[in-house]
């Protein structure tokens, strides 16, 4: 089955208002040539005081080429949760995706396998699609236990969620030690660890599921290394973090998913 590649960059904690409108203008433009059939699905995550503005120049381009992510939300529908934004209140800025499991998130913010498990449950619900982020640490690939570490994250972010759901998720497979140090995974090696969690999407669901379901690398991604990452059999796209902060190497990094 062919799956649609993605493209999703990660803005995490960057960018004022003007900036953020300027960087999804910059990347719109830098697209404009292309025919959108051919793109893949470019998806950026500002962070939320960015939505509003960067979902308006989203809007007024209307070349529907880009689309609007969170980068995190709460599961509850409403009520007394400060600080928190509800997935209902992310899908009236705009969004159609949200990231979620993000390993700053676990690392820094405690979030749990149940936290990624109702937040995808939550975002299921209300018609939009959840990013699942999973990726071991280079204390947990030195010791052997990779495969059986995010084999465990997956199985516990997807409980309850059904097929049809799950089809329509997407994972991204992200080593800690490969995030923001310069230090790509092998493709080969990403490629297996995501033809891993391809098979144990197969063993929750079934074939189809396993073959619809779209799993990106994450992990250093740059306009050099995304040719040979886009090559391998299993993965379906990058989320990117800061080469997605520049229009030029995101949009080479969407031209090199081409
Ligand atoms: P990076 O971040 O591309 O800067 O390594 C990726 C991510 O954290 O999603």
């Amino acid at each position: 089955m062919a799956r649609r590649p993605v493209i999703a960059g990660n803005w995490k904690m960057h960018n004022l208002q003007q900036e953020a409108i300027d960087l999804t203008n910059g990347i719109m433009q830098a697209i404009r040539e292309e025919e959108k059939s051919r793109l893949p699905e470019v998806i950026i995550a500002p962070t939320f005081t960015s939505l509003y503005a960067a979902n308006k120049a989203l809007k007024d381009c209307g070349c529907g080429k880009v689309r609007l992510a969170a980068q995190n939300c709460y599961f509850e529908e409403k009520g007394a949760f400060t600080g928190e934004c509800s997935v209902q209140m992310l899908k009236d800025t705009g969004c159609e995706y949200i990231i979620i499991g993000h390993s700053e998130r676990r690392q820094y913010f405690g979030e749990t396998d149940e936290m990624v498990n109702k937040k995808a449950q939550a975002i299921l619900q209300n018609g939009l699609i959840p990013i699942i982020c999973c990726g071991e640490s280079l204390e947990q690939r030195e010791a052997g236990v990779t495969d059986y570490h995010i084999a465990s994250q997956i199985t516990k972010a997807l409980r309850d969620i059904s097929s049809s759901d799950a089809a329509k998720s997407i994972i991204a497979y992200e080593p800690i030690w490969a995030i923001g140090t310069g230090k790509t995974c092998d493709s080969k090696e990403a490629n297996r660890v995501i033809s891993m969690i391809r098979n144990v999407v197969k063993g929750l669901y079934d074939e189809n599921t396993a073959d619809s379901i779209r799993i990106l690398y994450g992990g250093s991604v740059k306009p050099e290394t995304i040719k040979e990452q886009m090559a391998q059999s299993d993965i379906d796209g990058a989320l990117v973090g800061g080469a997605s902060l520049k229009v030029d190497s995101f949009s080479q990094i969407i031209k090199g998913a081409m």
